[in-house]
């Protein structure tokens, strides 16, 4: 035991009674997920660390500021850090990530622990984005679900299978809100919308983090990427951003803020600029913003080498970019060593202050403690852990759930699907046997052997009741340049030895012999993500001369599209008969799929994110502002807002997403339509009915509101409600939504927050483009207001 740990036992005992308390408090609590703790919690955290950090030197206090990686998971940077050990055992390094399992993590702990000085635990970090070993769909295809509940429960079962394996830190959730789908990235976050990412973002932060985060199986989440990555100019991965103040906080920051309201442990500083100063030495977002305005209390990590990268931005040397970063804010910086190397020069040239040094080492030490790792290092270090099951039963069956709930139906003519569990199917296309290309993007804690494809998936549904014939078609792309670019982390684009036509022919074949055609067709995993920004989003040339000789045969063509953007489909739409949008489904995706097609399961997604029906229509989003020449519909008029070759209204819009059923919504009903001042409440109602007589089904039933006319240009709808609700066959719901002042409410062009009075438009619908309309006015207080002014 370290000198320290005597030192300090006393001060640990009386901290421990307390942090039991809080903990069993806290766990009754489920939609508590707060990394801040009770007062008296708080003064014994404050006393203990107090104590430690007299004890340390500057060095060991700038050694905790240093997250390092082996190189495990995936190395996101030309660097990784070298001799490890070393670095631990002489007190350089605050945390660690990229290890993985109990007993790893155990060694590694134990270096920190018996190794240095004062023997201070490491924290133990990855990127455990869409679940740890049973991976779910990617977070773009669990947004489409709109189902918070379902969102929260994969976010719980990654951490316990992750606390199980050693790792208690993760860097999501990533919240970035993105209306360009060229950006690769766009697949780890929930879309183009603040208000649904909100949703999402406390979700997640509250299944990581639990009630606790001191229990043995919950995590400290971190909220990635502050702030506006998705907004990468061109849709460049790492791209400079750009944009008005206003359209910041009204577009772009909720999310954020959301998972800090629901106490989020930790941010993780975006690589980007924003605005000219990157966001790893903004203190205007580091610490104006982010602990000033919104009282965030966790620390801040930086990007992989996102602070050297400065100098790449242009802003200076290594000494200088890391003093950028640290005066602005940033607590932590991953594995680019510039405070280590550099920060005790800058103390003793006064660039630094050791107050700063002390900040931000001390909310290192602060979140270990919330963790409870002074309590106990080992905590989440325990081989005979009974979440070591990684792959529970529990957690598959979630994960087909999950899956399946995450798929968009986007055309479904004639009702051809679902399928009957009779006769032919062909099931074709480079997908449709993929067992590498299921998990999606940000999945190395993941084994794509534990993928189901397609085709076991339909075996495994329908048995011997329907004959499959299986053919691959086509490769994903025939390019072997491509391919050797997606194939960075493993095979993914397997270029056949066969010829394209070879391959072709034995596709249509099956088709001819067929009843009905399934191609699955799309995007490799790896064909999105990070550095996987695409400038045409359109599927591969090799898959779409596929589709056009499968759909010659005549016979009904189905799609399965998998990607992990928005593609621009509008050919394929033209040639099917029905669109199964999958995204990357996860380690159930076979199973998940086969039970949509063959209608065990009725389809309930909705697009979290438009469907552009060309690239040359991005960045397109439902929460369009109008110009001054607005074009009435799709049909082009001359001096109007448009494009010679191409409609202005996307593929597929935001919120659509069909079902197996149909459902039919009533006129809006409002319960007045006069309203004055803060203190009222608008109940706008719709009576839902599902009309059809096979299917149960669920439906988003979606609240969007419209400010008439404001002081400046408002958005013509905008997402403020939405409630999922799930009908028998011929049942009727009324589905109220309570709104307040609080959801007319916008950023002025002076960053006022307010609403102002006028009239409002009131839709609720089945997506962002098929809603039903109703009007109210709703005026300001006039006594409320001149009360105001006379203070
Ligand atoms: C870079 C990515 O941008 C970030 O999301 C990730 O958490 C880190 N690398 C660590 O792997």
């Amino acid at each position: 035991m370290s000198p320290l740990y005597l030192a300090l036992l006393l001060i640990l005992l009386a901290a421990s009674v307390a942090s039991r308390e809080n903990k069993s408090s806290s766990s009754s609590s489920s939609s508590s997920s707060s990394s801040s703790i009770r007062k008296d919690e708080q003064t014994k955290m404050n006393a203990y660390i107090e104590t430690l950090m007299r004890q340390m030197t500057v060095q060991e206090k700038i050694g905790q500021l240093n997250l390092v990686t082996p190189g495990g998971g995936i190395p996101t940077g030309e660097v990784v850090s070298s001799n490890v050990h070393d670095s631990i055992s002489s007190g350089r390094v605050g945390g660690v990530f990229g290890v993985s399992g109990a007993d790893h993590t155990r060694r590694i702990q134990q270096v920190a622990v018996d190794e240095t000085r004062l023997g201070i635990p490491l924290l133990v970090g990855a990127d455990i984005i869409h679940g740890f070993q049973t991976i779910f769909p990617i977070p773009l295809g669990l947004s489409c679900s709109w189902d918070m509940d379902l969102i929260q429960k994969t976010a719980q079962a990654a951490a316990q299978e992750a606390t199980a394996a050693g790792i208690f830190w993760n860097f999501s959730p990533m919240v970035d809100v993105s209306r360009d789908p060229r950006w690769g990235r766009c697949s780890e976050g929930a879309g183009e919308d603040p208000h649904l990412g909100s949703q999402i973002a406390r979700a997640m932060v509250q299944g990581y983090q639990g009630g606790s985060l001191a229990a043995p199986n919950t995590m400290m989440a971190t909220v990635k990427h502050f702030a506006l990555y998705g907004a990468a100019e061109a849709g460049r991965d790492y791209n400079t951003v750009d944009m008005s103040q206003m359209r910041m906080f009204n577009e772009y920051m909720a999310p954020y803020k959301a998972a800090i309201d629901a106490g989020v442990g930790c941010v993780m500083s975006s690589f980007n600029d924003v605005q000219g100063v990157p966001a790893s030495g903004n203190r205007e977002l580091l610490t104006d913003l982010l602990r000033q305005k919104w009282g965030f209390d966790g620390f801040v990590v930086s990007d992989y080498t996102s602070v050297n990268e400065m100098i790449s931005h242009g802003l200076g040397d290594l000494q200088t970019v890391s003093a950028l970063a640290i005066n602005a804010g940033l607590d932590m910086d991953m594995v680019g060593e510039g405070f280590l190397t550099t920060l005790e020069q800058s103390l003793q040239e006064g660039k630094v202050t050791q107050d700063t040094v002390d900040l931000a080492c001390r909310r290192v030490l602060e979140a270990k403690y919330k963790l409870g790792l002074f309590e106990n290092p080992y905590l989440y270090s325990n081989s005979s852990n009974p979440e070591n099951d990684n792959h529970s039963h529990e957690h598959r069956k979630l994960a087909r759930e999950a899956a399946a709930k995450s798929f968009v139906l986007l055309k479904n003519d004639q009702h051809v699907l679902p399928l009957k569990k009779v006769g032919t199917v062909a099931l074709v296309g480079p997908l449709a046997d993929s067992q590498e290309n299921m998990l999606g993007t940000w999945a190395p804690t993941g084994d794509t052997k534990d993928a189901i494809p397609v085709l076991e998936g339909f075996q495994n549904v329908v048995g011997d009741q329907v004959k499959l014939l299986h053919a691959k078609g086509a490769n994903i792309c025939d390019d072997p340049e491509f391919a050797a670019k997606v194939n960075v982390f493993g095979p993914r684009i397997l270029i056949d030895e066969r010829t394209p036509e070879v391959m072709l022919n034995e596709a249509v074949a099956a088709a001819q012999h067929s009843d009905v055609i399934v191609a699955v067709v799309g995007e490799a995993s790896e064909m999105s993500g990070e550095s996987a920004s695409r400038s045409d989003i359109s599927v591969p040339e090799s898959q779409k001369r596929l589709l056009r000789e499968l759909a010659k045969t005549g016979k009904p063509l189905v799609l399965v599209t998998m990607s992990g953007r928005p593609l621009a489909m509008t050919e394929e739409n033209d040639l099917a008969d029905a669109i199964l949008h999958v995204w990357h489904p996860g380690v159930e995706a076979g199973n998940a799929i086969a039970d949509v097609i063959f209608g065990d399961c009725n389809p309930s997604g909705k697009l979290s994110i438009t469907f552009p029906r060309n690239v040359g229509q991005v960045p397109i989003y439902y929460s369009i502002r109008n110009t001054g020449r607005p074009q009435a519909g799709d049909k082009f008029q001359k001096f109007r807002s448009n494009y010679l070759d191409v409609e202005n209204s996307p593929l597929y819009a935001f919120g659509h997403g069909l079902s197996y059923t149909s459902f039919e919504y009533s006129m809006v009903s409002l319960s007045k339509i006069n309203l004055t001042g803060d203190d009222e409440t608008l109940t706008a109602s719709v009576l839902v009915k599902n009309a059809g007589d096979r299917y149960a089904g669920e439906e988003v039933v979606q609240l969007y509101i419209q400010d008439v006319v404001a002081s400046v240009t408002p958005p013509l709808k905008q997402l403020k409600g939405f409630q999922k609700i799930n009908l028998a066959p011929g049942e009727t719901l009324k589905v109220d939504f309570n709104i307040i002042t609080e959801h007319l409410k916008f950023y002025n062009q002076h960053l006022v927050y307010d609403w102002e009075g006028g009239d409002f438009n009131i839709f609720i619908g089945t997506s962002s483009d098929k809603a039903k309309m109703g009007t109210v006015n709703w005026d300001k207080d006039a006594l409320a207001e001149s009360g105001r002014s006379e203070l």
